[in-house]
């Protein structure tokens, strides 16, 4: 009788492997109602003088079920745990899963080495406001109102006296009537003209550089936009001036660059500060000489990664923007 109901328990025991039966077992034989109350219940059928030993052997047997089930109940507990660690075990040789990352516009990493070439050149970056009244973008840049800039036609206006910049050099004017000379700037920024096609775009961007001293040459402008030409494109290149004509610098130059594969191509406009326009902002030009360039920093980044068509910088393919 002890023995069948043993076998049966530890049979049934070697079968159980949760928490849930486990205890399920437990109340089976050890509950109020279990196999081992049962057994006690039946020791009023025995006869007296045996009641000792079947009591003894009851016993014996409750305590081998309690002992074999605490056991039972520890190695569980262990293996849940071993379980729970094995779901969170993590392979840190395994390489990391790299997060996308955006990275600059092509025409931004332009802007962004221009600064840095002027800035190491000693150079402050400034900035001017997009807006402009035709005072700062025209009358003191020494341009007069015939000039086609002017025209509604070539340009955005507001009204009569405000309109979106037509080009940094406004940013000229704000800087000399803020801070006195010598100065040193450069003044990145979006500028806005009437035009669409494959090498204009109606919003670009142009890079302004100013220098006002004693005694400023050509020899300084030349000087500066060769070692700038040759930190954008490399060592060994080739600039030359070109005269032209700007209502805000006297003399005026086209600047050209040679690039293999290309030839001379024009990158920008500058010039000595027209002496009209130091008048302007209270510089006496008896005193004060300097040099002022403008260029386009979409053009540039079209040289230097071979874009034919500007319009591709405003098309936001991701194909044709993670390939610079
Ligand atoms: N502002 C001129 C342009 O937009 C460029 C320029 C700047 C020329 C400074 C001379 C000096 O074309």
């Amino acid at each position: 009788m002890f023995e069948d109901l043993k076998n049966q328990f530890f049979s049934e025991l070697s079968q159980v492997s949760s928490n849930e039966d486990i205890n399920n077992l437990r109340i089976k034989y050890l509950g109020k109602k279990g196999e081992v109350q049962k057994l006690m219940k039946k020791i009023k059928e025995i006869p007296p003088e045996q009641r000792k030993e079947y009591g003894k052997h009851v016993n014996e047997l409750k305590k081998e079920i309690e002992e074999a089930i605490k056991n039972k109940m520890e190695e569980i507990k262990k293996l849940e745990k071993q379980k729970a660690f094995e779901r969170m075990w993590v392979d840190v040789t395994l390489p990391g899963a790299r997060r996308k990352l955006g990275h600059n516009h092509p025409v931004m990493k332009i802007w962004r080495e221009m600064e840095d070439i002027f800035v190491s050149l000693g150079y402050e970056v400034v900035e001017g406001p997009d807006i402009e009244d035709t005072w700062h973008n025209f009358d003191a840049l020494n341009t007069p109102e015939w000039h086609p800039a002017r025209d509604e036609h070539d340009s955005f206006y507001f009204d009569d006296n405000h309109l979106l910049r037509t080009h940094t050099s406004p940013v000229q004017i704000r800087t000399m009537l803020k801070k006195k000379p010598p100065l040193a700037i450069i003044s990145p920024g979006r500028v806005y003209r009437r035009d669409y096609d494959a090498t204009h775009l109606p919003v670009f961007h142009q890079c302004e550089g100013l220098y006002v001293d004693k005694r400023v040459t050509v020899g300084h402008l030349k000087f500066t936009l060769e070692e700038f030409a040759r930190r954008m494109f490399g060592e060994n290149t080739e600039i030359r001036l070109r005269p032209s004509f700007f209502p805000f610098t006297e003399p005026s130059f086209e600047v050209d660059v040679y690039l293999e594969g290309y030839g001379w191509l024009e990158i920008l406009g500058a010039g000595m500060v027209d002496p009209e326009v130091f008048k302007n902002v209270g510089y006496d030009p008896e005193e004060w000489s300097g040099f002022a360039f403008g260029m386009g920093i979409d053009r540039i980044a079209m040289l230097k990664y071979g874009i034919t068509d500007i319009r591709e910088f405003i098309k936001n393919d991701v194909r044709f923007l993670r390939s610079y």
